[in-house]
């Protein structure tokens, strides 16, 4: 059953079909990036073809159309979300630039005192920014510990939170090691100890985790278009509706006011004072398209062996190439969890990650190596490079054989090398 379904929705992804270096693809790069179906190709193809027109602001038909196309997609994104209106949501680039325009925004609110709470897991986009801004404004950057198995240590994330911290910035799902944080009960922690902002890094975790902003209310969630097949360039800003009002806007712009002259200006209320400028608005169709896409495939996909479905099935799929991973000579899986979310990351003892992923790329395998824009989350592990596989529904078991198959040759063929190129280097040496 699941192989034709598996069949029907790599149909979607006409990329899957290519060929690497002579070998199938095998696409294990989708935390970075996730392929995009040919539904939101099509989309985007046609909305240029017949309704391409900057939105807001004309009332021509194009533009009419355009703008409807717009904010139609605003509306499928907080149905998405479970958000309360779709004026919680804000249209950015992606989630680096929302997270940065978050810090902006309460920039102006820090004071001296004050402090902010981020964890050793987070990617640097959820890091730098909180680092540079403690740094500007001279307050306390508070960073939460993580184990030797990359868990958070809740005991410090109690102790770092109190009546002093201002905001709490913290990523859903690693994407380094794909544990996910209990985000739920971190947010109401702060909510009882302290009366910080909640920002939650969903870059990972809205693609594999899909949580309610009804239910978690954070002040503030974000994610990036592409890591679910949308075009690059998109990206979601929730801001809680009550949080709004106590907002200035991080960037000034066209579209935002009700009036401006030398010494007055009035803004308007509500998500466009927070998207100054010509948004990427065809971009967002496209986004608006591939969430229509997931939303259709998942619902056809549960079933009581995937209660989840589509979700379902890229646990199955990781579980077993962890499992496979594990088994290979010197290899160190990175973090220990019970269950892992969309990706598994190894250090492969005396091989360079680099080395690594260049051999896999010869069998056609996409894996991605390097320090993953987690440094502190790799220095806590004792790492400094790590080869990271993560998955999308659209893989397949015979794929996580084949990576599983190119890792244990890479790893004979390296460590092989090695030994000889060490004797042959002595036998010189002795000569
Ligand atoms: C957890 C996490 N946060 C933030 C980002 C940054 O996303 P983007 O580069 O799309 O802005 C990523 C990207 O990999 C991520 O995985």
């Amino acid at each position: 059953m699941i192989e034709k379904q598996l069949e029907k929705l790599r149909q979607d992804f006409p990329i899957l079909d290519i060929k690497v270096n002579n070998r199938p693809l095998v696409y294990l790069d989708n935390a970075a990036t996730m392929q995009m179906p040919s539904a939101v190709m099509d989309r985007l193809q046609s909305f240029y073809t017949t309704s391409n027109a900057n939105i807001h602001r004309g009332i021509h038909s194009l533009s009419e159309q355009s703008t409807k196309d717009y904010e139609a997609v605003r509306k499928k994104v907080s149905v998405f979300l479970g958000a309360e209106s779709s004026e919680e949501i804000i249209f950015t680039s992606g989630t680096t630039a929302a997270i940065n325009m978050v810090a902006g925004m309460v920039s102006e609110q820090l004071q001296t005192g004050d402090e902010i709470v981020i964890t050793q897991m987070e990617h640097h986009s959820n890091f730098i920014p909180w680092q540079q801004l403690a740094q500007k404004k001279g307050v306390k950057l508070n960073v939460v510990p993580v184990d030797c198995n990359g868990v958070l240590n809740m005991e410090c994330f109690h102790r770092m939170v109190n009546g002093k911290t201002r905001i709490v910035a913290m990523t859903e799902l690693s994407n380094l090691t794909g544990i996910e944080n209990p985000v739920e009960e971190m947010t109401a922690y702060v909510r009882d100890h302290s009366a910080a902002y909640v920002l939650i890094d969903g870059a990972q975790g809205v693609v594999h985790c899909r949580r309610n902003m009804s239910v978690l209310r954070p002040d503030f969630y974000c994610f990036s278009g592409h890591k679910l097949g949308a075009p690059t360039g998109t990206g979601i800003l929730y801001i809680r509706k009550e949080v709004q009002s106590q907002l200035s806007p991080a960037w000034y712009g066209g579209g935002t006011v009700t009036s401006v002259s030398a010494d007055k200006i009035g803004f308007l209320n509500g998500p466009a004072v927070f998207e100054p400028g010509t948004p990427n608005y065809a971009g967002v169709v496209g986004l608006g398209e591939v969430l229509d896409y997931w939303m259709n495939k998942e619902l056809e996909m549960i079933s009581e062996q995937y209660p989840k479905g589509w979700l379902s099935w890229e646990c199955e799929l990781l579980t077993y190439l962890e499992f496979g991973l594990q088994a290979l000579d010197g290899v160190r899986i990175l973090g220990t969890t019970d269950h892992r979310k969309g990706c598994v990351s190894v250090c492969a003892a005396g091989i360079h990650a680099f080395d690594f992923c260049k051999f896999l790329d010869q069998y056609g395998i996409a894996a991605r190596s390097g320090h993953h824009c987690a440094m502190p989350y790799l220095q806590a592990m004792g790492a400094e490079y790590a080869v990271r596989f993560s998955v999308a529904p659209y893989n397949t078991m015979d794929e996580m054989d084949a990576a599983i198959w190119a890792c244990d040759q890479t790893i004979k063929l390296l460590n092989g090398q090695r030994e000889h190129g060490y004797k042959r280097s002595r036998k010189r040496h002795f000569e």
